[in-house]
């Protein structure tokens, strides 16, 4: 199924990390230990699914500037690692896979995996605002950087990520559980999808629907990574499955179970799909990338 987007992605992520590559740290200076830690877990792997969904909604507008795409692409993979970096620290899911590698703190202990996480974060913003021309482009880029500054902040991924772990071992409305998977996750495939749509000057109801196919999008990917993590195996995922039980967590599976799971995730899918499809803009790639979500095997 879905074999032409399967023999496309391995070019594509090949030129994501190209350009996410120009924009890390030279591991030097005094501060050298961080800097490594950084663009150890950024270069690990990943399936570099945000840049690219970034990347493919700034293309399908008609975007044509790599000197202003560039950088953002960089800066959410940035912040998508450091996310990752902090999930994986004891006080939070506690694991030691990421990427098929040791997590950050395994490998360099937990205080340079902190200061790791949190310099990701900071020099996000520091590449994006790479972006910056001079030129009245600014405005657009001024906008992209506001949704990279909130989506990812308290009112988006770290908002859900808070009420991830203060609800493990707990009972949630079902209310409770979208609201974690729409601010952990659905909030910076948001960010991604409607910083493409800005940079390329898309009009605001065109943003708006962008921020739907993202927010839809973005629950099935969580929905998925839910049922990943029963049935699919720590080698296979390159992080420990498991981990949801382990932790206690609240999922779409331990809540819906697995059948309800794989159904909403299809649901959510058609729902975005529908919305990309009455959209005026047409990207053939980025169609089937959404479909492919779901069902995924990583
Ligand atoms: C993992 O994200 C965290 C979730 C939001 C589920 P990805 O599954 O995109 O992780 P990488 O980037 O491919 O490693
Ligand atoms: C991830 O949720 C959300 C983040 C903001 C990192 P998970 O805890 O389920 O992600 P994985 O399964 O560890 O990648
Ligand atoms: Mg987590
Ligand atoms: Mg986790
Ligand atoms: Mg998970």
């Amino acid at each position: 199924m879905n074999q032409s987007i399967k023999d496309q992605l391995p070019e594509k992520i090949r030129r994501i990390e190209k350009i996410i590559d120009k924009y890390l740290p030279e591991e030097a200076g005094p501060q050298k230990t961080v800097l490594r830690a950084m663009n150890y877990t950024v270069k690990a792997g990943g399936k570099r699914l945000r840049p690219m969904l970034m990347e493919e909604t700034y293309r399908m507008f008609g975007g044509n500037n790599d000197n202003v795409i560039e950088p953002f692409m960089a800066a959410i993979e940035m912040i998508h690692t450091y996310s990752l970096i902090h999930d994986d620290l004891p006080a939070l899911d506690n694991d030691d896979l990421r990427r098929g590698m040791p997590t950050a703190h395994v490998k360099f202990g937990e205080a340079m995996a902190i200061l790791a996480g949190d310099a990701l974060l900071n020099y996000a913003f520091e590449t994006a605002s790479k972006a910056f021309t001079g030129a009245s482009e600014d405005i657009k880029i001024a906008k992209a950087f506001q949704i990279l500054c909130k989506k990812p902040g308290i009112y988006g991924m770290i908002g859900g990520q808070v009420v991830d772990v203060e609800e493990e071992e707990k009972e949630i409305s079902f209310e409770t559980l979208l609201y974690i998977h729409e601010n952990k996750t659905a909030a910076l495939i948001e960010c991604a999808m409607m910083i493409g749509a800005v940079l390329a000057g898309a009009k605001e109801e065109e943003v708006k629907a962008v921020e739907q196919i993202a927010s839809k999008t973005g629950i099935a990917f969580q929905i998925e990574d839910d049922i990943l993590d029963v049935e699919s195996t720590s080698e296979k995922l390159g992080k420990p499955a498991g981990s949801d039980e382990k932790n206690g967590k609240n999922t779409y599976v331990s809540m819906k179970g697995l059948t309800q799971a794989k159904e909403d995730a299809r649901l959510y899918t058609q729902e975005a799909l529908s919305i990309f499809d009455s959209l005026d803009y047409k990207n053939e790639f980025l169609r089937q990338l959404l479909l492919y979500l779901v069902g995924r095997e990583k």
